[in-house]
């Protein structure tokens, strides 16, 4: 299954990233060269909002720090990355396939 989470042509500038409302949860979006990449806007300590800050995801609360490359922090934590692929001119979640 599929649902689109935004418009391939509403994705910011590379180095950038912007949130789309998404089932009352609302992943960062960015692009990674030729690679678009959605993660959960929230951080792996406490759950804080992340914003983007010179190419990283930064943890307003306590200032966790999230590499835009690979979504990984000095701690070794990763930030949630959801299963998304490019259909048509949409950035769609996907669920419930096999590769
Ligand atoms: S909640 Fe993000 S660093 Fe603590």
């Amino acid at each position: 299954m599929k649902h689109p989470i935004c418009k391939t042509g509403d994705m910011p500038p590379e180095g950038k990233a912007r949130v789309f409302p998404f089932f009352g949860c609302e992943p960062q979006v960015w692009r990674t060269g030729v690679r678009i990449r959605a993660a959960a806007s929230e951080c792996l300590h406490l759950g804080g909002p992340l914003e983007c800050k010179d190419g990283a995801f930064v943890c307003s609360w306590h200032g966790a720090r999230f590499h835009m490359a690979d979504g990984s922090a000095p701690a070794g934590a990763r930030l949630m990355f959801p299963l998304t692929r490019i259909g048509g001119e949409e950035l769609v979640y996907v669920w419930g396939e096999t590769p």
